[in-house]
């Protein structure tokens, strides 16, 4: 299904209040629910791992979509198995095998997604493409939500014609707002993951006002 799909990155929540936040957003229209898992390590921030990605399950009631900016990734892959991801996304710059990693994210169960950071160029997934559901391409360099957006859009032409026919989502992540949003679908992208867009100015209304951020992207 190549509609596009809105995804808030939960990144820009209340860490306070992450329950409340992804009832709200679905609420209001999201498609799938982002949740951006950092290590410190792989990138310059920390967020949370699988105790409290398995306490967001509950309140997921469409598909959660998990974005791992870790490394090492295998060890960990049955921890997010077991905590209810749908989609476990790994880096290809996060080791030296993402065939295995792939391959061991649907052995686990899940949908396979592979992430390019913006200097990895669309040609190293060329191998790796029947092996993966989701090519997410990121837009910004990762680590933080807020962050200014890289055109990237000859790298989702490159990426749309190499996919042809398989089932595969091209996902964009970093600087989605409503000025950019078009220039990535027109390039063939289908999954927009959206943080400060959507959470801005959330509030006691913040159901409402998430809705109005969602509806303009
Ligand atoms: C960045 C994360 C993104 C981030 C997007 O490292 O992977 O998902 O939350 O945030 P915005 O939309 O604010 O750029
Ligand atoms: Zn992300």
């Amino acid at each position: 299904d190549r509609t596009v799909k809105i995804a808030p990155s939960i990144l820009s929540a209340d860490f306070a209040d992450f329950g409340r936040e992804i009832q709200a957003i679905e609420a209001q229209g999201a498609d799938w629910v982002h949740v951006d898992v950092m290590d410190g390590h792989f990138v310059p921030n920390l967020t949370f791992g699988p105790p409290a990605v398995k306490a967001f399950r509950p309140h997921v009631k469409t598909v959660m979509d998990v974005h791992l900016m870790i490394s090492p990734v295998d060890a960990y892959i049955d921890a997010y198995a077991e905590a209810g991801a749908d989609i476990l996304t790994a880096h290809l710059e996060a080791g030296p095998h993402s065939h295995r990693t792939l391959q061991a994210i649907r052995g686990a169960g899940m949908k396979a997604g592979l992430a390019l950071n913006p200097g990895t160029p669309a040609e190293a997934v060329e191998h790796l493409l029947d092996l993966t559901d989701l090519i997410c391409v990121m837009t910004v360099n990762p680590g933080f939500g807020g962050q200014k957006f890289i055109d990237m859009t000859d790298k989702i032409r490159k990426l749309s014609a190499m996919i042809g026919d398989r089932p595969v989502h091209i996902e964009i992540d970093g600087g989605v707002d409503p000025s950019t949003a078009p220039l990535v679908v027109e390039a063939g992208a289908d999954v927009l993951v959206a943080g400060s867009a959507v959470f801005r100015g959330g509030s006691v209304d913040k159901a409402e006002v998430y809705g109005e951020n969602i509806a303009a992207i």
